[in-house]
């Protein structure tokens, strides 16, 4: 069983506003690459793979079985939280399902590495975009039969003008054979759903429109992360 991790360094949280629960200033540490969670790094998309268009892209190697049970062990053991969404005032029903924060301590850095170096390969490899750093916890959710969905929205930043969420990282943690429903699709001339694999690693920009449709049997388990950097100019 997996205990709750105490805070190995501090976090912003303490002087952060109202509202600003989650924010952090993580940034990869030099030389820290690898742990448990170590992969093959490549990320595969867009017409150069032979796909149709750079809406998202993924990496090439999945995590095994015994890397997604170990995540999910990492993220049941913090405590459940609110799901949040911005204008949740007016759309209570925006996002549905359950969160957990996972904070910037030592149990969690293997994740955050892995987060980080699959939107830092697709950052140079395909997008183009300058990104620093993690400035918000990422989310361990679980998407669950009648409880689970997240209708179009995008992730671009709405907490930092200096620092925006450029890309999205998910990861698939349940085999998309484990629920119905439940998939991640962009917004496209059609909705297009990103794959189902578990341990795949999913890649979009911030600000491509995106959704999960409704779970309607089983259980679907992801990370989400979102990776920032200087404003797009
Ligand atoms: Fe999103």
């Amino acid at each position: 069983m997996v205990t709750r991790a105490t805070r190995s360094r501090s976090t912003t949280e303490a002087v952060a506003p109202p509202g600003s629960r989650g924010l952090i200033r993580w940034v990869a540490k030099a030389g820290s690459r690898g742990g448990r969670f170590r992969i093959p790094i490549r990320t595969v998309g867009g017409p150069r793979d032979g796909y149709f268009h750079l809406d998202w892209v993924k990496c090439a190697t999945r995590l095994s079985s015994r890397q997604c049970d170990e995540i999910i062990r990492t993220g049941e053991g913090f405590a459940p939280e609110a799901p949040t969404v911005v204008g949740e005032n007016i759309l209570s029903a925006h996002r549905v399902g359950h969160v957990r924060l996972l904070p910037d301590v030592a149990q969690t850095e293997p994740i955050y590495r892995l987060l980080w170096d699959v939107a830092a390969d697709a950052a140079n490899r395909h997008y183009g975009l300058a990104i620093t750093g993690i400035t918000r916890m990422p989310h361990y959710v679980e998407y669950h039969a009648g409880y689970g969905h997240f209708h179009w929205h995008n992730d671009y930043s709405h907490e930092s003008q200096e620092s925006p969420r450029k890309l999205t990282v998910i990861v698939q943690l349940s085999d998309g054979d484990d629920y119905d429903g439940g998939d991640l699709q962009v917004f496209n001339v059609a909705p297009e759903a990103m794959p189902r694999e578990r341990g795949t690693i999913i890649c979009l920009p911030s600000f491509v429109t995106h959704r999960v449709t409704p779970v309607s049997a089983g259980v679907r388990r992801i990370v989400v992360a979102w990776i920032a950097g200087p404003r797009l100019v």
